[in-house]
C-alpha cells in the first residue's frame, strides 16, 4: 500500500522516556498466548490487580474484547486471525510508546503471527510469555462452553479442533496452568514483568 502524502508525527511527541519517567515504570507488552480457556485472561487481569496494589499502572488488550470492537468484523479463518493479531500488534505499539506497560491476551495460534507481533512491537519492547494447558485440559475446564460446541461441530475453526494451534519455538517464559496453581503461575508471571519495567 502507498504511503505518500501521510505526514506521521509520532516522533514530536513528548517522548516515551519523559512518559516512563511520569508514569514510574519502564513500558513494554507482555503477550501472554495460548488455547482458549488456558488462563490467558485470568492471568492478564489477575496480572493488572497486582500491578495496580503495587502503584503500578497497566493497561489489558484481550482477545474477546477487542473483537466485540475494534476486531468486530474479523472471524477466525487463518487470514482473519492475522489480521487480528496485526491491528492488536499495533494498538500495543502505540500504548508501549506511550509509555504503558501493556498486556496482551490472544490465542495466537501460530509461530508466524508470534513473529508479526514481536516485528511490529518491536524485540526489545516484545516478552511472548506462553500460557500453556493441553487441549484435553481446556476442554475439561470449558468455562466458556465453546469445547463441548466444538466437539458437537456447532463452532467454525475452533483453535486446536479444525484451525491449528503451534507450540511456541522459543519465548521468555511458560506458564504451565495444567502444572502449576493459579497463583504460582501468577507470581513468576508477575516477577517477570517487575523485573523488565523497574526504572533504573
Ligand atoms: S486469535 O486466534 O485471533 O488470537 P483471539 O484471542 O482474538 O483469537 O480470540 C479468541 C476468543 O474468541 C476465544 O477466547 C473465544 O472466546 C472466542 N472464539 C470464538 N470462536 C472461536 C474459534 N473458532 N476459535 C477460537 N476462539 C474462538
Amino acid at each position: 500500500m502507498s504511503k505518500s502524502n501521510i505526514y506521521p508525527i509520532s516522533k514530536s511527541f513528548v517522548s516515551r522516556n519523559e512518559k516512563e519517567y511520569l508514569i514510574g515504570s519502564k513500558s513494554g507488552v507482555f503477550w501472554l498466548f495460548g488455547l482458549s480457556g488456558s488462563g490467558k485472561s485470568t492471568l492478564a487481569m489477575e496480572l493488572e490487580k497486582k500491578l495496580h496494589s503495587n502503584h503500578i499502572y497497566s493497561i489489558i488488550l484481550d482477545g474477546d474484547d477487542l473483537r466485540s470492537g475494534l476486531n468486530q468484523d474479523l472471524g477466525f479463518s487463518v487470514t482473519d486471525r492475522r489480521e487480528n493479531i496485526r491491528r492488536v500488534s499495533e494498538l500495543a505499539k502505540t500504548l508501549c510508546h506511550a509509555g504503558q506497560v501493556t498486556i496482551v491476551s490472544c490465542i495466537t495460534p501460530k509461530n508466524e503471527f508470534r513473529e508479526t507481533a514481536k516485528d511490529i512491537i518491536g524485540i526489545k519492547n516484545f516478552h511472548g510469555i506462553y500460557v500453556k494447558a493441553s487441549y484435553s485440559e481446556c476442554a475439561k475446564r470449558d468455562v466458556k462452553g465453546l469445547y463441548a460446541k466444538a466437539s458437537a461441530d456447532e463452532i467454525e475453526s475452533f483453535t486446536g479442533k479444525q484451525s491449528d494451534f503451534e507450540e511456541p519455538e522459543n519465548t521468555a517464559l511458560i506458564l504451565d496452568t495444567e502444572k502449576e496453581d493459579i497463583d504460582d503461575s501468577l507470581n513468576r508471571l508477575y516477577s517477570f514483568v517487575n523485573r523488565m519495567i523497574q526504572i533504573k
